[in-house]
């Protein structure tokens, strides 16, 4: 008669043979039921104890048998199923192109400012920042815009709502007042950012733009030096050879100038930007009139300046040929895309 523990280990070995281990949960139960720690096979090994001596060794064979079969078995699934999954994984196309990134651009009049202030940058100015609403001291008092002046009339100038006297700023050079009130000489900033005015919008005019002061302070400043800075500037910006300096007006300078950069009539471009005279109009600058260093409390005894002014969309308009002021400020993805290729990155 065959003893009960062999018939047991008989039958283990059958099912454990007859199996199916194809997906994840039959082998997990198989291996629960096998080679956990609460396997079938502890009780079994157990009945060594009541099998007889002469037998154990059989018994013991038996016993190793269905357990090595459980554990080749249950290896041998898992090779099979751990190599599906990688292929599942392999079946992604590497070679296969990405999903498109839309790349922002720079706007062009910012890429303008840029360009300008880099120029400035490298000769030792640094960039100032102050508030587009200001007052009227700052914007025109202490710039020597008298208060009867029609600059400050309501239909030039934005004033806030219900206010006489505070406004959006008309021009940058608000900038160059804080800049003197809140600092010593010598300073050298280039001031970038967005004016208002209460213009009409047209192709040629906006009731909002840029613009970029600058204002060199120091001992012994002179036209000299305004006239070398700005014949680098023509030059690094607009690969002009030569400047010339016009007389103008301005309240907050003495003398006052504006600079043309002679481009020359070689193109047809150049004739049209120039109307026929090789000169473009780029800046208006002049000495810091000693008035205003006063009202900024600086000694004009001790200091003297020089400061200029640049219209940035005029740049941009001529650099980009557009012929619409107003396309910079529609935020028309037709227009600000072409400037892509402007990209830094
Ligand atoms: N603020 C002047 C304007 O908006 C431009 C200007 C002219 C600025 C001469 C200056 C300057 O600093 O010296 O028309």
């Amino acid at each position: 008669m065959e003893l009960e523990a062999f018939v047991l280990a008989e039958q283990y070995l059958s099912e454990v043979e007859a199996a199916a281990l194809e997906t994840e949960e039959q082998t997990e139960q198989f291996r629960l039921r096998y080679l956990g720690t609460k396997n079938l096979l502890k009780p079994l090994f157990d009945e060594m104890r009541n099998v007889p001596n002469d037998r154990k060794k059989e018994f013991g064979q038996l016993c190793n048998k269905v357990k090595t079969t459980a554990e080749n078995k249950f290896q041998e699934a898992k090779n099979i199923l751990d190599r599906s999954k990688l292929n599942q994984f392999e079946r992604i196309d590497l070679s296969a192109p990405g999903e498109p990134m839309q790349l922002g651009s720079r706007h062009p009049v910012a890429l303008v400012m840029e360009e300008m202030v880099a120029i400035f940058e490298r000769i030792g100015f640094s960039v100032a920042e102050e508030r587009e609403i200001e007052d009227d001291w700052h914007n025109f008092s202490a710039l020597g815009t008298p208060e009867d002046h029609p600059a400050r009339d309501m239909q030039d100038t934005f004033y806030l709502q219900n206010s006489t006297t505070m406004l959006l700023r008309t021009h940058t050079s608000p900038v160059q007042v804080r800049t003197m009130l809140n600092g010593k000489p010598p300073i050298r900033i280039i001031a970038p950012g967005r004016v208002y005015r209460n213009e009409t919008i047209s192709a040629r005019s906006h009731c909002q733009f840029h613009q970029i002061e600058g204002l060199y302070v120091a001992e012994n400043v002179s036209f000299a030096d305004l006239r070398q800075t700005l014949t680098y500037f023509a030059k690094e910006m607009f690969g002009a050879t030569k400047i010339r300096l016009r007389p103008s007006y301005f309240p907050f300078t003495e003398p006052s100038a504006e600079m043309d950069v002679y481009l020359g009539l070689e193109t047809e471009r150049d004739q049209r930007l120039t109307k026929g005279t090789g000169w473009l109009e780029v800046l208006g600058c002049g000495m810091v009139d000693p008035v205003v260093l006063t009202s900024c409390g600086i000694d004009p005894e001790k200091y003297t300046g020089f400061a200029f002014g640049i219209g940035i969309e005029r740049i941009a308009l001529f650099k980009y040929q557009i012929d619409d002021i107003r396309l910079f400020f529609e935020n028309d993805l037709r227009f600000l895309r072409q400037f892509r290729s402007a990209n830094v990155f």
